[in-house]
């Protein structure tokens, strides 16, 4: 016997508390103005800007790949924190574009990254899966699974993307933002408000299946197609009552918001969300997309990061994120800025 009960199962039963410890990102260097890309679509400048509010976005050259943008926005977010590799125990990659199925792109970027043999899983909730990552984040340090849990979203939808598709090829986008969870002496995030729509799962999905592909003898990657004035409406409607719920969840009320940092779909989804809250005056609103591009999981932290550096978001600011993407799935929870 070695003391312990027998049959019980030994678990630390005090929750602690846990928070965003640093920030990080890694903009994707190819910039891409919508002149480059209207031909091959039939569109123009001011249609674009008018419908989306791009102006232009980044794209990924072939040196800068998944697991090299991460590693990237990971060791800016290290930095931030002052945290080293070697103290990080878990690494959450939230991605739909490492296109080599296994092993996990997070356990290369641990490796790389030079953590000590750190947990490492890729995460599949689209344009959500940040916030999803921040949510499985937060509870693994308060639980006590985990100390310091790396969170990467990470894409290279410019992989995934047909040029000459006039509804995805102007939106899609690449880039890496990073965000290290720690244990904290107060909250630093609030509950998670999540969830899933499958009866709309065809809104936003893979072409098609790799055994189709494979079938047809075709040698392309399958590119991603969307349905999107269905997702505008969805997202505009559903998000507001989503947001809503997690103000009431977190305890807090629009105006103790400092910032509004929404997944960077769509400026009008942004604008038509800030409208439904009516969000006071003093709330900044992440506008990235612009020069950004919807880069899916990395939008909300190269955002996030970008208001910090612009001095726009200061350490403390009280920040909702809220994200939304294919499958339908969603995630949002009120953080503290480090
Ligand atoms: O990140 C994951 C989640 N994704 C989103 O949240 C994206 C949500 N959806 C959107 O952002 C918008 O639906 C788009 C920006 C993709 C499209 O804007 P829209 O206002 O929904 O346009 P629409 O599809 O309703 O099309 C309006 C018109 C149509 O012409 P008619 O029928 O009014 O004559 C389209 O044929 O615009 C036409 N159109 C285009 N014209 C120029 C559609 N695509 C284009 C184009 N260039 N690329």
């Amino acid at each position: 016997m070695n003391g312990r009960e027998p049959g019980r199962l030994v678990r630390d039963e005090q929750l602690r508390h846990s928070a965003i410890l640093g920030l990080g990102h890694y903009r994707a260097s190819r910039v891409v103005p919508n002149a480059e890309i209207v031909e091959a679509i039939d569109s123009s400048d001011e249609w674009i800007q008018q419908r989306s509010g791009i102006i232009e976005r980044r794209w990924a050259t072939p040196s800068e790949t998944v697991q090299m943008m991460s590693v990237a926005a990971a060791r800016d977010a290290l930095d931030d924190a002052g945290i080293e590799a070697r103290q990080v125990d878990a690494v959450i990659v939230a991605t739909i574009s490492h296109l080599m199925q296994t092993p996990a792109v997070a356990t290369a970027v641990a490796h790389e990254l030079g953590t000590d043999r750190a947990a490492a899983f890729d995460i599949s909730a689209a344009c959500a899966g940040f916030c999803h990552g921040i949510a499985l984040a937060s509870d693994l340090v308060r639980a006590g699974s985990s100390t310091h849990v790396l969170v990467i979203g990470v894409e290279r939808l410019s992989d995934i993307t047909d040029p000459t598709d006039r509804g995805t090829a102007f939106i899609f986008a690449d880039g890496a933002g990073a965000a290290l969870v720690g244990p904290a002496d107060e909250p630093g995030i609030g509950p998670v408000v999540w969830g899933s729509d499958g009866e709309a799962q065809d809104y936003i999905r893979q072409r098609e299946d790799w055994r189709d592909v494979v079938a047809a003898g075709s040698t392309r990657i399958p590119h991603l197609t969307m349905q999107g004035n269905p997702v505008f409406r969805w997202a505009a409607f559903t998000m507001a009552k989503v947001a809503a719920e997690t103000l009431e969840r977190t305890g807090i009320k629009a105006e103790d918001l400092d910032l509004f940092v929404p997944h960077q779909a769509n400026m009008r989804i942004t604008d038509a969300m800030a409208r439904a809250m009516n969000l006071p005056e003093h709330v900044r609103i992440a506008r990235d997309i612009a020069h950004q591009g919807n880069a899916s999981a990395a939008s909300i932290p190269l955002a996030l990061r970008q208001m910090v550096k612009d001095g726009e978001a200061h350490s403390g600011d009280l920040a909702l994120l809220i994200a939304f993407g294919a499958g339908l799935a969603y995630a949002a929870q009120v953080v503290r800025v480090p």
